[in-house]
């Protein structure tokens, strides 16, 4: 393989683990382009005859590349050089439909679940309606070029938004309806974004690899007038994901 024929020679006399300088070899070759995304890389045995050392170091390489989104397995096919991470700056108020297009990837929708309920009432509370009131909720896994990247659940005062889930939320984008349908001009939202294990139920409609986090972001979206109009929990895939933030 390329990659291999040109991979310096491990440093044994230095004082960086084998390991890492196995993932800065195999790193440096994803980064120069020459192992493109959804190449298959060289299989245990080979990288470990190849590099002179045992498979256990390639797996714990290998399995660090993995947790870091640089590779990905495919059961029983091996493993594959991943995609670039989607990038979302976090200075703009985006929809999904925006992050991914600004890409040049096509977005797309499959509806989950929509339905209306009344509102619990810290929920009632934080979207400043009486509890108890309807609330619409949309639940879409969102995908890239086809692939599966976020599970999203929207709750949104059906007040603001009556018949929503009469619309076509697979085809329509949600911030695109409640701005053309409803007048609603989306201006500013709260969110806050950690680390979790996904559930079961997310790792199958993610069709995620095992051992790969899922980032939780939570956000409360406001109208330009300050009402808030929709509270949003998502699991974004976290070797898929990457979110900016530019500090002053
Ligand atoms: C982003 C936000 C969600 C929002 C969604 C709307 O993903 N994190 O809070 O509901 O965009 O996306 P769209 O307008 O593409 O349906």
């Amino acid at each position: 393989m390329g990659l291999l024929d040109t991979a310096s020679p491990l440093d044994r006399q230095s004082s960086v683990p084998i390991f890492t300088q196995v993932k800065m070899v195999i790193h440096g070759a994803v980064d120069s382009g020459e192992l493109q995304p959804h190449r298959r890389i060289p299989s245990e045995r080979e990288l470990s005859a190849l590099f002179g050392v045992s498979r256990m170091t390639i797996r714990q390489a290998l399995l660090e590349m993995i947790g870091d989104g640089v590779l990905y397995t495919r059961t029983g096919k091996g493993t594959y050089v991943a995609d670039h991470k989607i990038e979302q700056p976090l200075q703009r108020l985006t929809s999904f439909t925006q992050d991914i297009g600004a890409r040049g990837l096509r977005p797309s929708s499959r509806l989950l679940g929509a339905d209306l309920l009344p509102a619990p009432i810290e929920l009632a509370q934080a979207l400043a309606i009486p509890s108890g009131s309807e609330l619409v909720r949309v639940r879409r896994l969102r995908l890239a070029d086809g692939e599966p990247l976020a599970i999203e659940t929207s709750h949104l005062p059906h007040s603001l938004c009556p018949g929503l889930i009469e619309h076509d939320l697979e085809r329509h984008s949600l911030y695109g309806l409640l701005h053309d349908r409803y007048g609603l001009e989306l201006a500013s939202a709260k969110q806050t974004i950690e680390a979790a294990s996904p559930t079961e139920e997310e790792r199958k409609l993610l069709e995620m690899p095992a051992g790969v986090p899922v980032l939780r972001i939570h956000r409360f979206t406001s109208t330009r007038d300050g009402v808030v109009c929709e509270f949003v929990q998502s699991a974004y895939r976290g070797d898929r994901y990457q979110l900016n933030v530019d500090l002053k």
